[in-house]
């Protein structure tokens, strides 16, 4: 998605500056042409010399320094970029961005920063984070244009514990991704995704499930976010951590999932049920933990069928809206697909076949069959963000 972008990255001083090599590495890997700027601060915590190798492009620290690219770098850096990401963004520099002070190479590049999109991701100490001032700078921020990308939390280098954690690299890309990664074609859109397996109890330490990791409806949340959709994903239990830019509602069982689902979807454009909902639960759920009694004696479970969210949407479908649903197959995929297509009244089938070896539960990639009431399209093996992109690509056409 990054391939032929140019990035630029602006560091400031930071303990967790030196995420930022492996950034800049995992962006040379994609393909993008990388841009650094550092403060004084920031070459205290890690040498310009790693950024200078890794992006191809001599760091750019003193705007007087007359063997930058440009004389006027702090200008048109910002300028020729597709994305400038502040990273780690530090108490100080958060402030001068906020009230206007350009007084080194970093902060004058980010007041000069007006036409590509533009995110600053804080990392400090965690009562650092939670000043009122830096939180209003940041709100200031925010209000003219910045995406603030959130702090993780976790146990910081000075010892505390708390918010206030640069967000690992991979998650940084990410943002990346969704800032300049694609065309925005689904831009003023509503989108809800279901993802993961529900978890049916049976007393308080035993549950049913399936072997959903929630990979494909991740990737499915994730590729319609960073195409400019609004996105909800409404989770069960899932092996994958959601994208932090959608908005994720937890649930456990098919009956949290109705509930979450059905809420919320009159006001979606789009709904794909990706999550592999519980078909049966247990009558009733034992307060107590059920007890063997004797040796040899087996367990019934009495089980009843739980509501179909798929065909309950389809029957209330409003106009206009667009729903999706999967078909996950042990044999018989394309008619066992069709049929759901037709019975769950949904506009579009992703079917896909347990038995075929890159397809389904827990795997990166699925091959799948996309049904439509017009007919269907075959898809090679794919990783499951490129599956995602494909499917979005037909409810689009459609
Ligand atoms: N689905 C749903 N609610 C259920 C069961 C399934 O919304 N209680 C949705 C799934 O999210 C998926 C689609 O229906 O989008 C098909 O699910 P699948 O498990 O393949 O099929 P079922 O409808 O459960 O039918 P069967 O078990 O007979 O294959």
């Amino acid at each position: 998605m990054l391939k032929g972008k140019t990035i630029l990255l602006g560091l400031s001083g930071s303990i967790s500056a030196f995420k930022m090599a492996h950034l800049a590495s995992l962006l040379k890997q994609a393909g993008a042409d990388t841009y650094v700027i550092m403060t004084k601060n920031a070459c205290r915590f890690i040498d310009p010399v790693v950024f200078d190798t890794l992006t191809g492009h001599r760091t750019v620290l003193d705007d007087f320094d007359r063997t930058n690219l440009s004389p006027v770098s702090h200008i048109d850096l910002p300028k020729m970029a597709d994305v400038f990401l502040v990273a780690p963004a530090s108490a100080d520099i958060i402030g001068k961005a906020a009230n206007g002070i350009a007084d080194d190479m970093l902060s004058s590049a980010i007041i000069a920063a007006y036409s590509c999109p533009r995110l600053i991701s804080p990392a400090m100490n965690v009562h650092m984070y939670q000043n009122p001032a830096v939180q209003e700078n940041l709100k200031k921020l925010q209000s003219r244009g910045w995406t603030v990308v959130q702090p993780g939390a976790g146990f910081q280098a000075c010892g505390d514990i708390g918010d206030g954690r640069l967000p690992e690299p991979e998650e940084l890309m990410e943002w990346l991704e969704m800032a300049c990664g694609a065309e925005k074609d689904l831009a003023g859109k509503k989108v809800l995704v279901t993802a993961g397996a529900t978890r049916e109890s049976i007393d308080p330490v035993r549950f049913i499930t399936n072997h959903s990791t929630g990979k494909m409806g991740v990737s499915l949340a994730r590729a319609a976010a960073i195409r400019g959709a609004s996105v909800t994903l409404v989770a069960a239990d899932m092996r994958v951590e959601p994208p932090k830019f959608v908005e994720t509602v937890r649930v456990k069982s098919a009956a949290d999932m109705f509930e979450a689902v059905t809420a919320r979807a009159p006001e979606q454009d789009i709904i794909i049920m990706a999550a592999a909902v519980a078909d049966f639960t247990p009558i009733t759920v034992a307060d107590q933990k059920i007890k063997k009694k004797n040796k040899n004696e087996g367990m019934t479970l009495e089980l009843t069928r739980t509501k179909d969210i798929l065909a309950h949407l389809g029957s209330v479908k409003p106009e206009g809206q667009f729903l999706c649903g999967f078909a996950m197959e042990t044999e018989n995929l394309l008619a066992n697909a069709a049929e759901k297509l037709t019975k769950k009244n949904a506009d579009m089938i992703v079917a896909n076949s347990l038995r075929t070896k890159g397809a389904g539960f827990g795997t990166d990639t699925n091959i799948v069959t996309i049904l439509k009431p017009e007919g269907s399209v075959e898809l090679p093996i794919l990783s499951k963000n490129e599956v995602a992109d494909r499917i979005l690509d037909q409810i689009i056409a459609r």
